[in-house]
């Protein structure tokens, strides 16, 4: 029998090697090698392989002969998550949901627990990071409950699974597999047999694999919750958003008090849509019309402001682009830019002073996307062009304009895309005009709203 091949792995970054090393060439961290959990094979009595979750050994099939009826969907009672989802949680499904601390995911998963408890479902919220009485009080913030939502709080993951397996007992006395389980956070909760600490590579690999098995097993949706690094991504191994079948990226700003949901991995849907909440006092409100949420308290008549439509995802957002221009005191021109690559806004000044003749390196200049949403399109190019000509000029540009386009270095206004979904926006929150890309002209049939197409930032003097 051939010698059983003996493998060492990094309990930080996963990194594997065939011999134990001092320190990790991945990660660079000292004494975190270990052996590698033996893999065991599971056999049937009759000699035979099981399959990964139990079952009998899988047989290939004709793709032709697949059954494709529509998954089971289960609405969550929150239109925006449900979105995000595709159309709502599919059974026994495992979703993973990311974002930065205080952001806002245990309240969005325990509201979300709410509507589901209320539809009928049995849940389960186990918490690591709460006490019992900590949840309560959050959940008094948001509204009332019912009986058969459970809460548990618990770090050991085997016994979070025997609850998971056996069942608990939910409203009415009878002990039922839980139908909704919600574990807050991955990172906290540990297994007994894996010789590491919470949060560690190993912990986290073993416990999401773990969970899958049952969620799969026993028809269960799973909803784990993932903290952030610095970088932005799940702390743990790149292999935990491998492992479930949805990745959801909760995000906003430290100041604005909007929220963005993003699937960043969908196996039952698209990975374009966004849920745009808000974060109130009595838990997270649904945005249903992000434009209108993001132009809420635009000045009127003033130099310096303009709006575009951003695309997040598929969905149109608009937003006003503000700049102010002022003579500057120093050789040197200050040039500032909040929600708005820094780059791209001196690019522009720069084709601004030599295509148009304006002596921008006499003046200081701050661009700035009201509302605190960060935009990385180019087809924001024009509005913030027209918006520091604007201030520049101090003239004012028409209130209910809508400014699109892309500009190139030569002063040119390219053309953007899904052009008709933002001149539909515009249309719907009730702006008059918009000044697309020429290009663009032709791919609007039947126009809402008064289009105007340009080829070059020298036309946009009509209208400033
Ligand atoms: P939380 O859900 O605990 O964030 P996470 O689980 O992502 O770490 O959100 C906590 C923040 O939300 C906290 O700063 C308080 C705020 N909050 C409200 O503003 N209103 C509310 O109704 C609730 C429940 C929380
Ligand atoms: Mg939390």
């Amino acid at each position: 029998m051939a010698k059983e091949k003996q493998l060492f792995f990094c309990k930080e970054c996963g990194y594997e090697s065939p011999k134990w090393m001092g320190q990790c060439p991945g990660c660079r961290e000292w004494n975190t090698f270990a052996d590698a959990p033996k893999a065991v094979k599971v056999r049937h009595s009759s000699g035979k392989y099981r399959d990964s979750f139990g079952g009998d050994r899988a047989k290939p099939s004709r793709i032709t002969d697949i059954e494709t009826a529509k998954e089971d969907r289960e609405s969550t009672g929150i239109g925006e998550l449900d979105r995000v989802l595709g159309g709502g949680i599919v059974r026994g499904s495992l979703t993973l949901v990311g974002g930065d601390p205080g952001i806002g995911k245990s309240t969005l998963l325990l509201q979300m627990c709410r509507t589901l408890s209320a539809s009928g479902n049995n849940v389960l919220y186990v918490s690591g990071e709460e006490s019992l009485k900590q949840i309560k009080m959050r959940a008094d913030r948001i509204g009332d409950f019912l009986t058969n939502m459970l809460l548990l709080s618990e770090t050991c993951l085997d016994i979070v699974e025997e609850y998971m397996i056996d069942g608990c007992e939910f409203a009415g006395g009878d002990i039922t597999v839980p139908d909704i389980v919600v574990i807050d956070s991955i990172q906290t909760i540990y297994k007994e047999e894996i010789d590491a600490a919470p949060g560690s590579v190993s912990q986290v690999r073993e416990c999401t694999s773990s969970i899958l098995r049952i969620a799969k097993q026993k028809g269960i949706s799973v909803f784990i919750v993932g903290h952030v690094t610095k970088e932005g991504v799940v702390a743990g191994p790149r292999m935990l958003e491998h492992m479930v079948d949805t990745v959801l990226y909760f995000e906003g700003d430290n100041v604005a008090s909007y929220r963005m949901l993003r699937a960043v991995k969908n196996r039952f849907g698209s990975t374009n849509e966004l849920g745009v909440f808000e974060m109130k006092g009595s838990g997270l409100e649904e945005v249903l019309n992000p434009s209108e949420y993001m132009l809420q308290g635009r000045p009127e008549g003033e130099a310096g402001s303009t709006v575009t439509c951003a695309l997040e995802g598929t969905r149109p957002i608009m937003v006003e682009i503000q700049a102010l221009v002022c003579q500057t005191n120093f050789n040197y021109p200050k040039r500032t830019a909040v929600g708005i690559d820094f780059n791209r806004v001196t690019l522009l000044m720069a084709v601004i002073e030599k295509r148009l003749g304006v002596r921008m390196a006499d003046y200081d200049a701050y661009v700035n996307i009201a509302g605190g949403l960060k935009i990385g399109e180019p087809s924001t190019d024009l509005a913030v062009v027209a918006a520091v000509l604007s201030s520049f000029r101090n003239r004012a540009v028409d209130d209910k304009m809508l400014i699109l386009g892309e500009v190139g270095l030569v002063g040119e206004v390219r053309g953007v895309s899904m052009i008709a979904k933002r001149v539909n926006e515009a249309a719907k929150m009730g702006y008059i005009s918009c000044i697309i890309p020429k290009a663009n002209l032709s791919q609007i049939e039947s126009a809402p709203v008064k289009c105007i197409g340009i080829s070059n930032i020298r036309e946009l003097g009509d209208y400033i």
